[in-house]
């Protein structure tokens, strides 16, 4: 959606101690009777339940908070998110899970002076005497990729580029970015991101690690869109399924093959062409191909072509011109533009993908965009909503948005 970044005033006026300190109302009461309603059933596995239940808890959490604790616990996540990025190289959760059930002694974690006890307050671990840690629920997603490419990619590349963006807003007058060569990304790291990536080895390596498991566990865009349904037809068999466009190295391919084994018909993963280089595939009907979106779409007439994550990369006028170089290859009454991508809702969107619109203008220039923006895009490069695509459970969530040519 872009941010609405406003010019802060100084705050120069003396505040008295209830400005900071001051106890919270009475407001928060009937918050805990509404989250002991949710948690029972969040219990019986209800997602929207679910859902509620943790902005009902984050409300209580504020609510029941002094203004300064607010800003405190706020205020140190970079710290926090450090000290998990340091015990991550010093391989602290792997002694954990690997000695789990039994403790382990702070000395014999070769850990550094407060990371352990970051940890424990963070929840990330427990601690079960002084100075003595153990392996608890949710120390585990920290030693597979998921929990490991992810903090590497958040606090090696985004931090620095994030620590940037309230000078880079400043020396651009707070006006969002559309170049993606000169963002807080390339303010920090010297050069544009896909670049920069390509001349850094060792963090394309985390990246794509990062792409390819960052949403495991969660519903995948063919979890949402009638794939079965919609992909099959008379003229499948001449033609390819589906183009995955910046596709990374065809994890999105594997799955979907994976769920819908008998999905007739070949599929293309298109990349940057050092990106699709290691994509390995057990499966015949898959072929990678080397492609930049910006150049003309080589495969034409394909039942689908699919972007996931694609454009929250790009600046408009950059969505359009990839945009339309798809559309021109598309067939008129047969093919389809699939995007999967969030679509925020038009008020009190999340704090996720609140957060995640701030880290695309901070990389790339790019934003996330409600379903009107999605709309006004797909029509200036001649496309039309079909229908947007939801779970039922997310409001202002990840949805897959189908088009096709106006
Ligand atoms: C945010 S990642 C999304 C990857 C994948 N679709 C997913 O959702 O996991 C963006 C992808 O776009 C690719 N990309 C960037 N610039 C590109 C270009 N000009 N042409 C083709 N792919 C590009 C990157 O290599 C990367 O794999």
């Amino acid at each position: 959606m872009g941010a609405s970044i406003a010019k802060n005033s100084a705050a120069t006026a003396s505040v008295s101690a209830s400005t900071v300190t001051a106890k919270p109302n009475d407001s928060f009461i009937p918050i805990v009777d509404e989250i002991r309603n949710l948690a029972a059933d969040d219990f019986n596995e209800d997602p929207v339940a679910h859902a509620k239940l943790l902005s009902k808890i984050h409300a209580l959490q504020l609510a029941s908070e002094t203004p300064l604790e607010t800003i405190y616990r706020i205020g140190h996540q970079s710290w926090q998110n450090a000290a998990i990025k340091v015990a991550l190289d010093l391989g602290i959760f792997d002694v954990l899970v690997a000695r789990e059930p039994r403790p382990v002694g702070g000395d014999e974690l070769a850990s550094i002076r407060g990371a352990d006890v970051v940890l424990v307050a963070l929840g990330l671990c427990a601690e079960v005497g002084v100075g003595l840690y153990v392996a608890n629920a949710k120390t585990t997603i920290m030693t597979v990729p998921q929990g490991i490419t992810s903090f590497q990619f958040w606090v090696d590349m985004a931090m620095p580029a994030a620590a940037q963006l309230p000078d880079y807003l400043r020396a651009n007058s707070y006006q969002n970015p559309h170049d993606n060569k000169t963002t807080a990304f390339a303010r920090a790291f010297g050069s544009e991101f896909w670049t920069w990536l390509k001349q850094n080895p060792r963090y394309s390596t985390t990246f794509n690690g990062f792409m390819a498991s960052r949403r495991e566990g969660r519903p995948s865009w063919f979890d949402i869109y009638p794939v079965e349904q919609e992909l099959s037809g008379p003229e499948k068999e001449n033609t390819v399924t589906l183009v995955e466009i910046g596709g990374n190295q065809g994890h999105d391919l594997v799955n979907l093959k994976a769920k819908y084994p008998n999905l007739q018909g070949a599929m293309v993963l298109q990349d940057l062409p050092d990106v699709v280089a290691k994509a390995k595939f057990n499966d015949a009907n898959i072929v990678a191909m080397g492609h930049n979106f910006f150049d003309p779409q080589p495969i034409k007439h394909a039942h689908a072509y699919h972007f996931r994550a694609i454009f929250h990369d790009w600046s408009d006028a950059d969505c359009v011109r990839i945009l339309t170089r798809t559309a021109r290859a598309m067939k008129a009454g047969f093919s389809k533009l699939l995007i999967s991508e969030f679509v925020l809702a038009d008020a009190e969107t999340a704090l996720f993908p609140a957060s995640l619109d701030l880290q695309m203008m901070g990389l790339h220039a790019g934003m996330e965009r409600s379903e009107s923006q999605w709309r006004g895009l797909l029509r200036e490069a001649g496309l039309e909503v079909v229908r947007v695509w939801r779970r039922a459970v997310v409001v202002g969530g990840e949805c897959v948005v189908e088009a096709r040519l106006r």
